[in-house]
């Protein structure tokens, strides 16, 4: 049956009938805004690629956190700057890190907000890698998991609600799961960055987290973005090996992985939208190209139709206040 019995456009006419018929709607329960938390003392540095987010200090995290919390938005995940960087990424797993005293000022300010901590190395190396080096250049697989875990452990007794490990390491996951358990904390749901690209929209953020590697790249440990086979052999993996939420990364330039991962497994299946999809909307709005809060929605609705339960996104706050947190 078709024109003129069938007419698309008398579903579209009435304002209250397009809401009857919505078939995606985004709500403030799918967000968590990350954080980025800086060494040092009163500090609330603006992330020039990235308009309205900052590096915060742990004594500056108050307003920001409350903020978060009265806008509804059910978690944070933060990501660390620590003061002084190494071979190892020690910082990465000393209780006094800056995470670690992160979490527990945010439990103390917010009980109820959930905080989710990310596992990696690359904030905490001198080399600004994801894993420990094997040599000059290449990456020691085995010996990051074991350091991957202090780390993880470490974000645990902080009182982290959920660790979210972003490195691509192998076997990452079993590892962490494994020592998390014999330590006691057999209930920390981990988010996996199950199927996380080697991409270029990452570039604010190693401005932002000071994590650039200082020579290569991570093509030997994220993924090709040209492979979606590859990506759902990472998320069953990342099942297998006792993950609770898997996520795709980036989000935007990768909805066809978020589809295919939740057709495929139906499990909780978060995605990032990253820096770089976010500083794209920002410059183009900034110079009166494109409408930012229109755009801003569209993406974060389009993320969430392509599958996604859960999105991680800097401009959560901004969405959350749309729909009228
Ligand atoms: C750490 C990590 C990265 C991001 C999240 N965790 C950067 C990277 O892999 O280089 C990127 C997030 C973003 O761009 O917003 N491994």
């Amino acid at each position: 049956m078709a024109y003129p019995v069938q007419r698309m456009r008398r579903l579209r006419a009435h304002p209250a009938l397009r809401r009857l018929v919505k078939e995606t709607s985004l709500s403030v329960d799918d967000l968590i805004c990350p954080l980025f938390i800086i060494y040092g003392k009163d500090k609330k540095i603006p992330i020039d690629s990235m308009p309205g987010v900052f590096q915060l200090s742990v004594d500056r995290l108050r307003d920001e956190v409350r903020d978060i919390y009265a806008l509804g938005i059910p978690g944070v995940l933060l990501f660390g700057i620590p003061e002084h960087k190494d071979s190892m990424g020690s910082a990465a797993y000393n209780d006094a890190g800056v995470i670690q005293r992160a979490v527990r000022e945010i439990k103390k300010i917010c009980p109820e907000l959930l905080v989710i901590t990310d596992v990696c190395l690359c904030e905490y190396t001198d080399h600004g890698h994801c894993g420990v080096l094997e040599g000059d250049t290449s990456i020691d697989n085995d010996r990051t998991l074991e350091l991957l875990a202090r780390q993880a452990v470490s974000h645990a007794r902080a009182g982290s609600d959920m660790i979210a490990p972003s490195d691509m390491m192998d076997g990452r996951v079993g590892y962490i799961r494994k020592t998390l358990g014999s330590e006691g904390y057999t209930q920390t749901p981990l988010m996996s960055y199950a199927a996380k690209f080697c991409s270029a929209f990452y570039g604010p953020f190693r401005d932002a987290a000071h994590s650039a590697p200082a020579f290569g790249d991570r093509k030997t440990y994220q993924m090709d973005p040209s492979n979606a086979r590859e990506a759902l052999n990472e998320v069953k993996l990342d099942i297998e090996e006792g993950a609770d939420i898997v996520m795709v990364k980036p989000a935007l330039a990768y909805l066809d992985i978020i589809r295919m991962v939740k057709d495929t497994f139906g499990c909780p299946t978060a995605a990032y939208n990253v820096s770089g999809e976010y500083a794209l909307v920002k410059a183009a709005a900034g110079r009166g190209w494109i409408n930012d809060e229109a755009v801003t929605m569209e993406v974060l609705t389009s993320i969430k139709r392509a599958g996604a339960d859960i999105i991680i996104s800097y401009a959560a706050k901004d969405a959350a206040r749309m729909l009228g947190g």
